[in-house]
């Protein structure tokens, strides 16, 4: 192995190293798809998820850096630059990569936590000496002849001059947006595979993440099954409606919920400045009649929103509601921040992140400029036609033994009005103790502890 020594600031290069080639077992974006992701003009505007995005794949060819070349690794002023086979350079700080050492000194393999203390580094420090391993780059520091090893896998991964992997790429499968049509194919766990399986867990967790719910079958039709149902993706969230429910139309809280009345797509929890990320329903017994299930892809609706009516798409992207919930007298809760858009995408990425949508729980509009009230509900009636298009509406009947689960980031829901005694159970899930729970049953420990 070759060592190359060079003052701290100064070019440094590395002339040779191993005889060949070496490859690594990482991913790799080629370069055609790199710099396309570097071109790409529309980071900024609103975007839907892409159906048609890579998963976060291990399968791609692993990257290579050419041992023997000369100009594999340089350090250059601030930074190291290292060079791909392909010919792409990634430029690292070296700031950044002291603060990044991932040696046991520096970083808690288990507890995945940093133990180096950012504030004790020489913010010029720099590379006393750079060597390409089989494995990737040793480097040790001019100060306190501090050693630290990065991956090329982790390097690539983490490049960030240029990006290497698509920061925009939604993790995991691809989402499939549906309309009614998939009422012939309605994604479905067995109660037993969930209950004594992780794999069977798995499955129910992708299911939701790729159509946003999943039935489960052969439930007992019981609370108590039901509870430990939720329980297998994580605790159940506590709100002012209390853990775990059972309810009937008697009004026990005040909310429509309790009643009888058919209730529009919405949302559930608008006015939470977290709303709840999963939303299970278990019919216990319906003596009446009625009481139909809705379900709506909000993430489709969304996307015909945007093909169709694309100034209400930036409009409810970008007006932001008031919500609330002050149905019983020792509750008046509302979101910090107190108004947001109906249509939320992340920022950094601009995907469509989540639908918070709930008519009747929607606060006093005093808020809007004059000239945005009548862009505003322009846009809210674009939506509900979409919403409401029945080609949009999946009805289904709920039958005890058979529980619904549902994004509730993504899905909206409603019912039909009914007769009788009507008892439901169900349960809120946090949306990232879900996602935490997803993330570990589908993706290696250490894939995941590599993205950190
Ligand atoms: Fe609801
Ligand atoms: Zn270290």
């Amino acid at each position: 192995m070759l060592r190359i020594l060079a003052p701290a600031r100064a070019a440094l290069r590395l002339s040779s190293a191993r005889s060949a080639p070496l490859a690594m077992p990482s991913r790799a974006v080629p370069a055609a798809s790199t710099s396309a992701l570097l071109s790409r003009p529309a980071l900024l505007a609103p975007r839907l998820f892409s159906t048609t995005a890579v998963r976060c794949s291990n399968s791609t060819p692993p990257p290579q850096v050419d041992l023997k070349g000369k100009d594999s690794a340089v350090a250059i002023g601030n930074k190291v630059h290292l060079r791909w086979v392909d010919g792409t350079t990634s430029r690292f700080h070296n700031f950044w990569l002291r603060d990044h050492c991932h040696c046991p000194e520096c970083y808690h393999s288990v507890t995945k936590q940093r133990l180096c203390n950012t504030f004790t580094l020489p913010r010029d420090i720099a590379p006393k000496s750079v060597t390409l391993t089989p494995t990737g780059v040793d480097i040790v520091w001019d100060h306190n002849d501090h050693k630290s090893h990065y991956s090329y896998s982790w390097l690539q991964k983490h490049s960030y001059d240029p990006k290497m992997m698509d920061p925009c790429k939604p993790e995991g499968a691809d989402k499939i947006t549906w309309d009614k049509s998939i009422s012939s194919q309605l994604p479905e766990v067995a109660y037993k595979d969930v209950m004594e399986s992780d794999k069977g867990l798995a499955k129910w967790l992708n299911n939701i993440h790729v159509h946003g719910f999943s039935y489960v079958s052969g439930v007992p039709v019981t609370t108590e099954a039901t509870e430990a149902l939720a329980n297998r993706i994580a605790f159940i969230r506590e709100t002012h409606y209390g853990g775990f429910w059972d309810f009937t139309s008697d009004l026990g809280h005040g909310d429509t919920a309790y009643t009888d009345i058919a209730l529009g797509s919405h949302t559930d929890t608008t006015y939470f400045t977290d709303p709840a990320g999963l939303q299970m329903f278990h019919l216990l017994h319906h003596d009446g009649e009625g009481g139909h299930n809705l379900l709506v892809d909000g993430f489709h609706c969304a996307k015909i929103l945007k093909e169709q009516y694309p100034q209400s798409y930036r409009t409810l992207s970008e007006i932001r509601v008031p919500a609330h919930s002050a149905g019983d007298a020792s509750t008046h809760i509302v979101p910090s921040p107190r108004r947001n858009p109906i249509l939320n995408h992340d920022p950094v990425t601009r995907e469509l992140m989540q639908i918070r949508f709930n008519n009747d729980d929607r606060s006093t509009l005093d808020h809007l400029d004059p000239d945005q009230v009548e862009s505003f509900y322009s846009a809210l009636f674009d939506w509900n036609k979409v919403l409401t298009d029945e080609k949009n509406m999946l009805w289904t009947k709920f039958q005890p033994g058979r529980v619904l689960i549902f994004d509730n980031w993504r899905c909206l829901h409603g019912r039909s009005s009914f007769t009788g005694k009507r008892r439901m159970c169900g349960a809120y899930t946090n949306w990232d103790d879900y996602r935490s729970r997803w993330r570990t049953l589908n993706t290696s420990a250490e894939q995941l502890a590599e993205g950190l």
